[in-house]
C-alpha cells in the first residue's frame, strides 16, 4: 500500500519535475532546466527513501555519489590533514617553483551544506595552473554550529594558513597568499579578508581576495537581482533567506518578515541611516541594473527582529555593512557576479564600496551565468568559463 503511494506519487510528480522555465538569457537553459529536474528528483527521492525507513542507505550511496577520495595525479599530490584544527584537504602542485602560490578557500552550501569534496576539479585545476598550495577546510556547518562558528572556523583556518609553520611546511610565499570562497564560503572569505586585513598583530597577510558570487548583506532582499531571480530553480530567495534564519539562529517563521524587508524599517532604530546607506544599491548600482526597480524600505515594518538576531547587523556575517576605514585595509579583490543570481547585487555593490574604499577590484560579471556554476564545469560550458576566469585572475595578480 505504502509502496503504490510512492510509485503514483512519483508518476504524477515526474511530469512537472522536467518542465519548470529557466529565465531566458541564461547560459545553455535545457542543461540547465535539465538540472534542476534531477536535482529535484534526487531530493523527492531522498525524502520517500527517509519515509521507508531507507534512511541509512539513503545517506551511504548519496555520500560515495558525492564525495572524491583524495588522489593524487600526475601534475598535484592531494592529501588530507587539518588547519587550525578543522579537516582540510591539500592541493599541492608537483613541478615549478620552490615556493609556491598558497589559496585558502572556503567551499559554498548556505553554511549548512556542502563539502571541499565538490571542488575536487576547480581546486585541483587551481593548484597545478597556479604552481600553487590550495587549501580547502571542512568548517562545521549548520545544525551542528550557527553564526559565529563557522565564522570563527574559517578564521581559525585562516590565521593557521598565515601562521610561519604552516608556511614552511608548506612552501608558501608569504608575499603570495590569497583567501578565495564561492557562495557562502565568499562570505567567509570576505569576512576573514577584512578581519586579517585590520589585524595588525598579523605579520603576514592575503595579498588578494576572490570572490566568487558571495554572500554579503541580509538587510534587503528586495535588490534589483533578488526580486529577478526570486524563483531561480539553483537558489531562490526563500531559500536564501532560510539560509540566513540558519546561519544567524533565528526562527523560521521570520521568513516573510525578511523578505518583506520589514526587518529594516525606518523605525528599527539600529538600522541608522549610515548603515543603509552601506546597502543603498540605488546609489551603489549602475543604471543597467537599478532600471525600473523599486527600492523597499518599510516605514512600520516588524519591530524587534535586528535585536533578536544581531547577525543582521555584525561586518562578521555581513562583510558589505563594514566601514569604508576597514574595507580599505582589505586586500585586492576579485568579485565573480551572475547576472541569474538572487546574490548578483550583494557582489556588485561590494565591488563599488571597495572601490570607493581605494582597494583594486576586478569586477567580473557574467551575464548568462546563474549561481553555482562554477561547480559544475563538467556539465557547462559555462562553469568551465567561470573557471577559466577565476583561475586566470589568480595567475595575474596573486
Ligand atoms: C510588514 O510590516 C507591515 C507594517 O507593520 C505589516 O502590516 C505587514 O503585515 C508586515 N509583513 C510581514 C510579512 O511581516
Amino acid at each position: 500500500m505504502k509502496l503504490l503511494l510512492v510509485v503514483s506519487a512519483l508518476l504524477a510528480a515526474s511530469a512537472c519535475f522536467i518542465y519548470r522555465p529557466v529565465p531566458s538569457g541564461v547560459s545553455e537553459p535545457w542543461k540547465l532546466m535539465l538540472l534542476d529536474a534531477c536535482t529535484r528528483f534526487m531530493r523527492t527521492l531522498g525524502t520517500v527513501g527517509h519515509w521507508l525507513g531507507l534512511g541509512s542507505l539513503v545517506n551511504t550511496v548519496s555520500s560515495r555519489m558525492m564525495m572524491a577520495d583524495a588522489r593524487s595525479d600526475a601534475d598535484v599530490t592531494v592529501v588530507d590533514t587539518t588547519l587550525g584544527g578543522l579537516p582540510t584537504r591539500v592541493f599541492v602542485a608537483k613541478s615549478g617553483e620552490k615556493l609556491k602560490r598558497g589559496v585558502l578557500y572556503f567551499h559554498g552550501g548556505g553554511w549548512a551544506y556542502g563539502s571541499w569534496k565538490f571542488y575536487d576539479s576547480l581546486l585541483r585545476r587551481a593548484a597545478k595552473d597556479l604552481d600553487a598550495v590550495v587549501m580547502s577546510v571542512d568548517y562545521r556547518l549548520y545544525p551542528e554550529a550557527v553564526f559565529p562558528a563557522q565564522y570563527n572556523d574559517a578564521l581559525a583556518a585562516a590565521r593557521a594558513f598565515l601562521s610561519p609553520q604552516v608556511l614552511e611546511d608548506y612552501s608558501m610565499d608569504p608575499g603570495r597568499l590569497g583567501v578565495s570562497g564561492d557562495s557562502a564560503g565568499g562570505n567567509l572569505a570576505a569576512a576573514v579578508a577584512l578581519e586579517t586585513g585590520s589585524d595588525n598583530s598579523l605579520s603576514v597577510k592575503f595579498k588578494v581576495q576572490a570572490l566568487i558570487y558571495p554572500v554579503l548583506q541580509a538587510l534587503d532582499f528586495n535588490t534589483p537581482s533578488y526580486v529577478q531571480n526570486q524563483n531561480d530553480c539553483i537558489l531562490s530567495r526563500p531559500k536564501m533567506v532560510q539560509f540566513w534564519l540558519w546561519y544567524l539562529g533565528g526562527d523560521l517563521s521570520l521568513k516573510p518578515v525578511l523578505i518583506a524587508n520589514n526587518h529594516s524599517s525606518v523605525e528599527e532604530p539600529a538600522v541608522t541611516a549610515d548603515i543603509r546607506s552601506r546597502v543603498d544599491w540605488t546609489s551603489l548600482l549602475p543604471a543597467r541594473v537599478t532600471q525600473n526597480f523599486q527600492l523597499v524600505v518599510k516605514e512600520k515594518g516588524t519591530p524587534g527582529v535586528v535585536d533578536k538576531l544581531p547577525g543582521l547587523m555584525d561586518v562578521r556575517a555581513a562583510p558589505l555593512l563594514a566601514e569604508s576605514s576597514v574595507l580599505s585595509r582589505a586586500p585586492k579583490a576579485y568579485v565573480m557576479t551572475c547576472e541569474f543570481d538572487v546574490l548578483r547585487d550583494d557582489g556588485l555593490m561590494y565591488v563599488r564600496r571597495l572601490q570607493d574604499a581605494g582597494v583594486p577590484v576586478t569586477s567580473d560579471y557574467l551575464k548568462d551565468g546563474f549561481h553555482g556554476c562554477i561547480s559544475l564545469s563538467s556539465i557547462f560550458n559555462l562553469g568551465q568559463r567561470s573557471e577559466d576566469s577565476y583561475v586566470h585572475w589568480l595567475q595575474q595578480n596573486l
